[in-house]
């Protein structure tokens, strides 16, 4: 049975999402990534931070993800994060969004070559943590994925998670399983597979093409149904009724959080609603789109009601 990985995935799976979907989805999950950790202004950025404190991340195993483009971003990073307590910290090459790649951050990391060298002296040179890697094939193409192999190779990493696509494609089009294969038989460290896997019976069909994998990372899946992982560990299949009621609970604690920490009906509002973004296939476009434009918080809640 592989360890399932829940993908970071910025503006849903901050730590009140992490924690509570463990409770509810029985520690179904190997280990949660954070979103990633940034510099702004020369230091750590203060929001990032705060989402990776390990009294907000109880009960779960998280692996703080960090988004730097040079040595210096990646020593600010490390040692704040090293002073949490944390001992391993995943280094982010695959955001494609341009505000990222643009500055060399992300995807835009795989062609620089020269840089991913001098961070791996310093994973090297690192004793006190073990690093991982997230990353794509590629910013504008495949070959940049070939060219870090030796690096990769001879860095000591904990896995290296694949989305085996490039940075242009976003996150449309297809994967690209056979640049995945190439990896996959080059590379000498766990690799773990990520991207599209939508139901449990992905899962098995890649475990299955892919044997000797470490493990496999879902994101959206996972919040479309975040009982996933749970069914394919326990080895059971809940129904529609089952799955809905499971998640009304996960939506009533991150209710009650955010209406704890939020500022106004308006910003629980705005929150609340991303809670639905990957529903629709469980709620229904009409159930979906009644959520979405409600104005006021009784309006919202008489819509979720709705579909109970
Ligand atoms: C809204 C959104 C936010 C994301 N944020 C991050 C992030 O902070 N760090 C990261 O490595 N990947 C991030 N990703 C990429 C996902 O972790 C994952 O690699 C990607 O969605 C493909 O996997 P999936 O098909 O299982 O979702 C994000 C993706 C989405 C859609």
């Amino acid at each position: 049975m592989l360890e399932i990985q829940f993908a970071p995935l910025q503006g849903y799976t901050d730590a009140a999402y992490r924690r509570f979907h463990n409770e509810i989805y029985g520690n179904s999950i190997g280990c949660y990534f954070s979103p990633f950790v940034r510099v702004e202004k020369g230091n750590v950025r203060n929001k990032d931070l705060k989402d990776i404190l390990p009294e907000k991340n109880e009960g779960i195993t998280l692996v703080p993800q960090i988004i730097v483009n040079s040595v210096n971003e990646f020593n600010i990073l490390v040692d704040s994060i090293v002073s949490l307590g944390y001992s391993q910290i995943d280094i982010n090459m695959g955001c494609p969004f341009p505000l990222q790649t643009g500055k060399g951050r992300g995807a835009g990391l795989l062609s620089r070559i020269d840089v991913v060298k001098a961070l791996m002296t310093e994973v090297r040179n690192c004793q006190e943590v073990s690093f991982s890697i997230k990353m794509r094939l590629g910013l504008n193409n495949c070959n940049e994925s070939h060219e870090l192999l030796p690096i990769l190779n001879s860095t000591p990493l904990k896995q290296i998670v694949i989305h085996p696509r490039i940075g242009r494609q976003q996150y449309k089009g297809n994967v690209d399983n056979c640049t995945f294969e190439h990896l996959y038989n080059e590379i000498t460290h766990p690799i773990i597979y990520n991207g599209d896997i939508l139901e449990v019976e992905d899962i098995y069909n890649i475990a299955s093409r892919y044997p000797r994998l470490a493990g496999i990372m879902i994101g959206r899946g996972l919040l479309a149904a975040p009982s996933m992982a749970m069914e394919y560990k326990q080895g059971i299949s809940l129904d529609k009724e089952q799955k809905l009621s499971l998640f009304l609970k996960l939506h009533e604690k991150l209710f009650h959080h955010y209406s704890c920490i939020l500022q106004g009906d308006a910003q629980l509002l705005m929150k609340m609603k991303t809670v639905w973004d990957y529903q629709e296939g469980s709620i229904g476009h009409k159930a979906l789109k009644t959520i979405k434009k409600s104005t006021t918080i009784a309006k919202y809640q008489a819509a979720v009601s709705a579909i109970q």
